[in-house]
């Protein structure tokens, strides 16, 4: 496990390296994560809110509405991982629900955010073992203090942040996971669905524009960190789907041809070409079967809203044989 300052450097240094790497080549792209520096959490944080961006609202609905099966589902006593700590709101329904929870333990690569979230959930809830972790759980990590002993661990990763990973990343970290909880373990995991592409495109392209803003402030960091200058005025947020892939794809597309600077090191576009910063890919019941499945999880039940745009899926552990 890393200290705050620690996860700073080896932070920085990777988002050098990879947006020098990801302007450079052909095609252009940058991974999703670069987008939430302060300003970009903050903007997404207004995302969430949007009238255009349904999955945020449904997502708590469902987690509100189903509280009680999924405690259940969980168990009493429960050890409750998050992975990533952003999304409290959440967290507090499932917490309130829960019966005589033992632990929360969240991991998230932002020290600072999770030392506030962990504040305020030993406020609300004096009872809970709140332990956090500061790692990048699309890594590989270990927990070093000691998780308790002889009570079901529960992985919680609502927010449908498994789509922002590509097939092996998402089939990595269930798998990670798995091993993290253990033989007895289970999983609540939000998952996005698939629907009609008009409803994907304006929760990826508001009419408010807060998500336009939110694509380019990955251009402002970038002149900011890295000592860029790439012209701003040149670029355009664009958001379409990709049916090969089942995802919602943001795009920054070059209105004009570009000649700039990262880091001291030359970056060129062409007019037309694109930076492709995110897919948020889309599942349906089948897929998420096929992938958690591969990672060694039986899903066990599929919590949805009336309209069926948003799912979270409870997976239980498939046990190894001579376990
Ligand atoms: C964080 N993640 C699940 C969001 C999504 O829907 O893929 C990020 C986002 N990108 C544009 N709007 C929201």
């Amino acid at each position: 496990m890393l200290d705050t300052a620690q996860a700073a450097s080896v932070l920085a240094e990777a988002f050098r390296l990879e947006v020098i790497a990801g302007l450079q080549g052909r095609p252009k792209q940058l991974s999703s994560r670069w987008l939430y520096d302060d300003a970009g959490s903050l903007l997404f944080e207004r995302i969430t809110g949007l009238q255009d961006y349904y999955p945020t609202r449904t997502e708590t609905a469902i987690l509100r509405r189903h509280a009680d099966t999924m405690a259940s589902f969980i168990g009493e006593q429960a050890v409750l991982i998050e992975y990533g700590a952003g999304a409290c709101v959440k967290t507090q329904i499932l917490l309130d629900a829960l019966r005589r929870p033992t632990a929360y333990v969240p991991v998230d690569i932002s020290g600072d955010f999770l030392a506030q979230t962990a504040e305020r959930l030993r406020g609300r809830y004096p009872q809970l073992d709140v332990q956090p972790v500061v790692a990048d759980f699309t890594e590989d990590f270990r927990f070093t203090a000691r998780l308790p002993e002889g009570r079901r661990r529960t992985a919680f990763f609502p927010g449908s942040t498994l789509g922002n990973l590509d097939q092996g990343q998402a089939l990595a970290l269930l798998r990670r996971m798995r091993r993290h909880v253990g033989e007895d373990g289970r999983a609540l995991i939000g998952v996005d669905l698939i629907k009609d592409t008009a409803t994907l495109v304006r929760a990826y392209d508001d009419r408010e524009g807060v998500t336009a803003e939110f694509n380019l402030n990955l251009l402002r960091r970038i002149n900011r960190e890295l000592h860029g200058t790439l012209p701003l005025e040149a670029f355009r947020h664009e958001a379409r789907w990709n049916p090969y892939e089942m995802a919602m794809e943001m795009h920054l597309r070059c209105t004009s041809d570009v000649q700039a600077e990262v880091d001291g090191q030359p970056v060129s576009l062409q007019a037309g070409e694109t930076i492709h910063t995110e897919s948020s890919r889309k599942y349906d019941l089948r897929r998420i079967t096929c992938l958690t499945e591969g990672a060694g999880w039986r899903l066990a039940n599929f919590w949805t809203d009336d309209q069926r745009q948003f799912a979270v899926v409870g997976l239980e552990v498939v046990k190894r044989r001579n376990a």
